[in-house]
């Protein structure tokens, strides 16, 4: 255990897929028995974008149940929702008034919003990443587990850091985008293109809630053909991404077996697509029976709720009784 201090923010838009575990999920997992952790439930950014709050407390519920079967423990690290932490509010208005809204509107993630909602673009979006600074610097947390798409606001985060600091004096070390091993394990998509995603195509997507049947399913339709017709031919990408998706989940033999059969031109892609979906539900079922335990016990949910919020309120108090006095908020 070293002093370093971890947070993440995850967006309650329900249905985790493989490429969040294996992206995402399973570096958290690891990360809780080396840090002190906070894992956050970002559900005041979800208003940005999704102002109909109607399914947000089943989605909330989901993403919890879903990172718990996971293996994330609630145990060993605050793992709780943004709005049950108000500190954050006050942090984030603190912060608006440092961020510039030249910096803020040429931002790439505001940009895309600006594009797919052009009717709905509110200055809650415009701020999204002070917000998530305000997460983040909450916990002075220096080590943050995001993908690729989120460097543009670590560096945002860490250019208010400063700003703050050269004002009001060293109150926030800068956070940095932070993963275990060189790469992030990227999940091709079953449709031989990209990474598997929620929006795109959910067939060529596996989610951790799907039925045993239905993963058999998706696998026996990923895209294959007549299978090579010379020695060591190099795999196409479709036929490499099957592979891929086997290395994550089959053992080491079954792989070494199939990769075999496709240098000698002997592989049946209908074989190996059997063996993955037998894998993969072997994987994914206590996985899916645990979240659905979870998902449906509110009893158990209200208690991880309440308990990760007094974790990181404790650490939030901490942190603005430094701030306020920092920022000369402090009169008597
Ligand atoms: N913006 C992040 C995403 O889209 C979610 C998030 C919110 C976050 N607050 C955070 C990530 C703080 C890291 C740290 O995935």
């Amino acid at each position: 255990m070293t002093n370093a201090i971890v947070m993440s923010g995850i967006r309650p838009t329900g249905f985790l897929h493989l490429g969040n575990y294996f992206g995402a999920v399973r570096n958290y997992v690891r990360m809780q028995d080396q840090f002190t952790c906070y894992f956050m439930v970002a559900d005041l950014h979800s208003l940005t974008t999704h102002p109909d709050t109607k399914e947000l407390k089943g989605h909330v519920a989901r993403v919890l149940a879903e990172n718990i079967a996971c293996g994330l423990d609630p145990e060993k690290v605050a793992l709780y929702c943004q709005s049950h932490v108000r500190e954050t509010t006050e942090l984030y208005l603190y912060l608006n008034m440092l961020a510039y809204t030249g910096e803020l509107e040429k931002t790439t993630t505001f940009k895309d919003k600006v594009r797919l909602q052009p009717e709905n673009i509110n200055a809650g979006l415009l701020t999204y990443p002070v917000l998530q600074t305000a997460d983040i610097i909450l916990h002075r947390a220096t080590l943050v587990p995001v993908g690729k798409d989120q460097e543009q606001h670590l560096e945002m985060a860490r250019n208010f850091v400063k700003r703050f600091n050269h004002r009001y004096g060293e109150v926030f070390p800068e956070p940095q985008a932070f993963n275990f091993g060189e790469e992030l394990v990227k999940v091709p998509s079953l449709d031989g293109s990209g990474k598997m995603s929620k929006s795109e195509n959910q067939n060529a997507t596996i989610y951790l809630s799907d039925e045993d049947d239905l993963i058999r399913k998706k696998l026996m339709k990923a895209k294959t053909d007549a299978g090579p017709t010379a020695p060591e031919t190099p795999k196409p990408d479709y036929i490499e991404n099957l592979f891929q998706l086997m290395r994550l989940v089959s053992a080491e033999d079954v792989v070494k077996k199939f990769d075999e059969d496709y240098d000698q031109c002997r592989i049946r892609y209908g074989d190996m697509k059997k063996q993955l979906g037998e894998d993969m539900v072997k994987f994914i079922t206590p996985i899916r029976e645990k979240a659905e335990s979870i998902r449906t016990n509110p009893v158990y949910l209200k208690e991880v709720m309440e308990k990760g919020a007094e974790k990181a309120r404790k650490s939030a108090e901490e942190t603005m009784q430094i701030v306020r006095e920092a920022m000369g908020l402090k009169y008597y």
